[in-house]
């Protein structure tokens, strides 16, 4: 046997391994793959290497037309800090495409992973960063792609939006919905904006159930995508231990692909009650204060005053 040839093939025996290994460890479950053709998907934040890249290319596989965006170019631009470029998107869509079965709200930042800020960094238009792309940005889009959904729910009996939340939004506060809180995490100001989302879920379920329109928020897992990188952005001794530590990392976080399962079951599994909350493609309980419907009713209502005039 020649050199080369025992030498890959212990490489990929170790590669191997190393996935089965992988495998055990995280124990991933899998959405059922579902036959997506004729429908029309929208994932937001599909950079290289994220979930929303791994979500769009699983459901094209799947026979979806996938339409994606991203800030930094590749796809459709989309940045939903800036509310004329949320509605220039909504209004292209709306010219190019008449339907749209699935809205699956994935893009989501979170900065700061060190905590250095003791202030709230501000968005151009003045709203706290991780609360203006995360709910405000996506709220607005949704609003704006509503009667497309709306229509496509009377069409075909049903229309999905799918919102990638964070089981971080256990850190949100009912008390701190409408006014700010008196000091700045940035793990909290991301958990509160992920908390807004899971009752615009519920919300919108309960407004648009009749017309067919279900909702779903979800938590993905542990995943290995570049939302930590960006988080740890001005850390580079942090960031060069993270490199070094890579393969261990890999081995305990999920892959973009086992991290899309929620979202694909969410967006594709037939009959799927709306109005709940996922995690491992399951229904699991929310936290405590995404139960407040009287905080969710009073968000959804200033929300849609606030959207409308974005
Ligand atoms: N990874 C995890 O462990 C994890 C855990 C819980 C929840 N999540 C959630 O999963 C979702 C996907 O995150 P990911 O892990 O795939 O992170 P990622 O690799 O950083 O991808 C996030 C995507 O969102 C886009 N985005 C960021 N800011 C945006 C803005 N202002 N307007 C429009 N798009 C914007 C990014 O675009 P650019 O490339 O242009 O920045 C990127 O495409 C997020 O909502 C995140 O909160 C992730």
């Amino acid at each position: 046997m020649s050199w080369s040839r025992s030498w890959s093939r212990s490489r990929s025996s170790s590669w191997s391994s190393t996935a089965w290994l992988h495998r055990r460890i995280v124990r991933a479950p899998a959405a059922k793959p579902a036959d997506m053709t004729g429908k029309t998907v929208v994932v937001t934040g599909a950079s290289p290497g994220s979930l929303g890249a791994a979500t769009a290319r699983l459901l094209a596989e799947w026979g979806a037309e996938v339409v994606t965006t991203t800030r930094s170019g590749g796809s459709h631009p989309l940045d939903l800090t800036d509310s004329g470029s949320v509605r220039r998107f909504a209004g292209w869509y709306g010219e190019q495409h008449d339907t749209l079965d699935v809205l699956i709200n994935n893009a989501g930042i979170h900065l700061d992973l060190m905590s250095d800020w003791k202030e709230p960094r501000l968005s151009a238009d003045g709203y706290e960063l991780h609360w203006r792309t995360n709910y405000l940005g996506t709220m607005q889009l949704t609003h704006l792609l509503l009667p497309t959904l709306l229509r496509t729910a009377e069409r075909t009996g049903e229309a999905r939006v799918v919102n990638v939340v964070s089981k971080l939004h256990l850190r949100g506060r009912n008390a701190h919905m409408f006014s700010p809180p008196p000091s700045y995490s940035s793990w909290n100001a991301y958990g509160q904006s992920k908390l807004a989302l899971v009752h615009a879920t519920h919300e919108l379920q309960d407004h648009h159930r009749a017309a067919g329109v279900r909702a779903y928020a979800l938590h993905p897992g542990a995943v290995c995508t570049g939302i930590a990188t960006k988080g740890l952005e001005g850390h580079p001794v942090v960031g060069t231990v993270r490199k070094a530590l890579g393969p261990v990392e890999r081995l305990f976080l999920l892959t973009p692909e086992e991290g899309a399962q929620t979202t694909l079951m969410c967006a594709t599994e037939p009959g799927l009650e709306g109005g709940r909350y996922f995690v491992g493609c399951r229904p699991v309980p929310a936290s405590d204060e995404a139960e407040d419907r009287e905080v969710a009713g009073r968000l959804w209502k200033e929300t849609e005053a606030l959207v409308s005039g974005l």
